[in-house]
């Protein structure tokens, strides 16, 4: 019942109470008539009724009432009403460069599934020094690069690791990995890659690529998108992974175009707060949940629609 009245009366109504003050801003959805909610504050007994013709507040208890309507101050005295125009609810921020130049894109979970096969090696060595990992802990090692990933798994361990030891563990996982893209191809792209390089070309738009992933360009290659890409990171001269915006400010200099005119593109929360840091557009591809800082959040590429965040 809590959680319905808040909806209503925060969600609807507006109601926000910043520095002891209440502030309103009730809107109505077009399928609804109307709606309206009683409320107590400091002695006060309001009632607020909406509909399309405006909100009513009225002053049932209590002494003089000083509030906000959609941004304005309202002076109500007890027994008194008073009728406002709705609110106008404030368009989507335009957060995405109507003269975007670039397009730069993660890797892994982006443009091909290797974002579980990371996870699967990361489990195979996991299980083999019996420190328990799933994929919820997986979430915290997307875009996270090598040795860091390796600390977020060791939290958990039982004992503690040399830094000796830490870099054969480094190296198993990878062999795992490097192992398990060995027949990767074009045909394990994801849907639609393709088509959204291309379209990208064809727009003008330079495209580059900031993976954390030191096989990014072996992965590159086997998939057969190498050439597509004007500039490819070099992981390993990258020296703050993301969240750090350096990989995405060091793509958008090789392409010489301004940050504010880039795009990035990620499937990792890391990933997004490195391309906000950075001054760019974020896109998320995935659990809307997980991105909920992006702009805009697509479930996969293939529902990459260029033209809704580049205008021709
Ligand atoms: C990122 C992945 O792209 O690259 C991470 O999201 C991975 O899971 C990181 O750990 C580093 O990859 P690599 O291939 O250099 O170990
Ligand atoms: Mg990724």
């Amino acid at each position: 019942m809590a959680g319905s009245w808040l909806g209503l009366v925060q969600g609807f109504g507006g109601l926000r109470i910043a520095g002891g003050h209440l502030r309103f801003a009730p809107t109505l959805p077009k399928a609804w008539k109307g709606y309206g909610f009683n409320l107590r504050w400091r002695g006060c007994a309001l009632r607020v009724d909406v509909d399309a013709r405006g909100v009513r507040y009225r002053l049932d208890e209590g002494g003089l009432l000083v509030f906000a309507h959609a941004g304005s101050e309202v002076v109500l005295e007890p027994g008194r009403e008073v009728v406002l125009p709705l609110a106008v609810p404030s368009p989507p921020k335009a957060v995405f460069p109507r003269a975007c130049q670039a397009l730069i894109f993660d890797l892994d979970g982006v443009l091909t599934d290797t974002a579980h096969t990371h996870y699967r090696a990361w489990k195979r060595l996991a299980d083999g020094i019996g420190v328990p990992f799933d994929l919820q802990v997986n979430e915290r090692l997307k875009g996270v690069d090598r040795m860091a990933s390796l600390e977020i798994i060791l939290e958990r361990a039982p004992r503690a690791y040399s830094a000796d030891e830490k870099r054969a563990l480094a190296d198993t996982k990878n062999g795992y990995y490097v192992q398990e893209i060995a027949k990767v191809g074009p045909q394990d792209l994801f849907d639609g890659v393709r088509g959204v390089l291309d379209a990208a070309r064809a727009a003008g738009l330079k495209l580059g690529l900031a993976s954390a992933s030191r096989n990014a360009p072996a992965l590159l290659q086997k998939l057969g998108i190498a050439d597509c890409f004007d500039y490819i990171a070099d992981a390993g001269r990258i020296v703050r992974a993301k969240p750090d915006p350096a990989i995405f400010l060091d793509v958008a200099a090789a392409l010489g175009v301004p940050a504010q005119l880039c795009i990035g593109v990620e499937d990792a929360a890391a990933g997004i707060e490195a391309i906000h840091a950075a001054g760019m557009a974020a896109i998320g591809i995935g659990d809307a949940r997980a991105l909920r800082h992006a702009d805009a959040v697509i479930p996969r590429i293939a529902d990459f629609d260029l033209r809704t965040f580049v205008s021709p």
